[in-house]
């Protein structure tokens, strides 16, 4: 069998066709009430986070065109309060795709529900996302291929944080391992 014949048998080989990352950018928009805010009376953080993982999750599925989990969500930033009245726009996108992970990237924006002013960003954060199979299994997603300058520099950009998050794993379990041989119990 030629190494040809192999690819073409094995889906886990087998090239995907890629996906644009218009094909699969997508926003949430929500206004915000009451029944979102904290004790100091602006939104929750936790609400907002929400609305970015519901958002990142669906740009997650549209691209790999099925299920997919939430891995890890990071540099979570809040950069101005969201207020009552508030409507919120959750603007996501895959920045980056790996064998069965995605990047999403999302910047949150807020403009009042009622006035025609400018929205400004108030929120960002990077998610990956795996995709998995009906036993819950990662399984490959499709290559994204980034269409603008912008798409390319946020590609770049996510490649970064894959090689820092691979490195700060890899070094915490080394740590781990090597406190384990010597003794410690935790
Ligand atoms: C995410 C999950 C599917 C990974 O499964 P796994 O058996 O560890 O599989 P792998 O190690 O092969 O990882 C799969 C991919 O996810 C990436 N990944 C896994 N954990 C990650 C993490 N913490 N941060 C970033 N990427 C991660 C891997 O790098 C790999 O990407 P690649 O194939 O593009 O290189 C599994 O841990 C899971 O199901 N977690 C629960 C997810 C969930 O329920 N989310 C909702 C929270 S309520």
């Amino acid at each position: 069998m030629t190494d040809q014949a192999t690819t073409a048998a094995d889906p886990g080989t087998a090239e995907i066709p890629g996906k644009p990352t218009s094909a699969s950018r997508t926003t949430l928009s929500h206004i915000m009430t009451q029944a979102d805010t904290n004790l100091l009376g602006t939104v929750h953080g936790g609400v907002i986070m929400k609305l970015v993982d519901d958002a990142a999750g669906a740009v997650a599925g549209r691209h790999s065109g099925g299920p997919a989990v939430t891995a890890s969500m990071d540099e979570m930033a809040f950069l101005e309060p969201v207020r009552v009245g508030d409507l919120v726009h959750v603007k996501a996108q895959v920045n980056w795709t790996g064998r069965t992970s995605m990047e999403v990237g999302v910047r949150v924006l807020a403009e009042r529900w009622n006035e025609s002013t400018p929205a400004t960003q108030v929120g960002s954060a990077y998610l990956v996302f795996a995709a998995v199979d009906a036993d819950g299994k990662p399984r490959r997603v499709p290559p994204v291929h980034p269409e603008t300058e912008r798409d390319e520099r946020r590609y770049q950009e996510a490649q970064i944080r894959r090689t820092h998050r691979l490195a700060r794993r890899r070094a915490i379990m080394e740590l781990r391992e090597k406190r384990a041989a010597e003794g410690f119990e935790d």
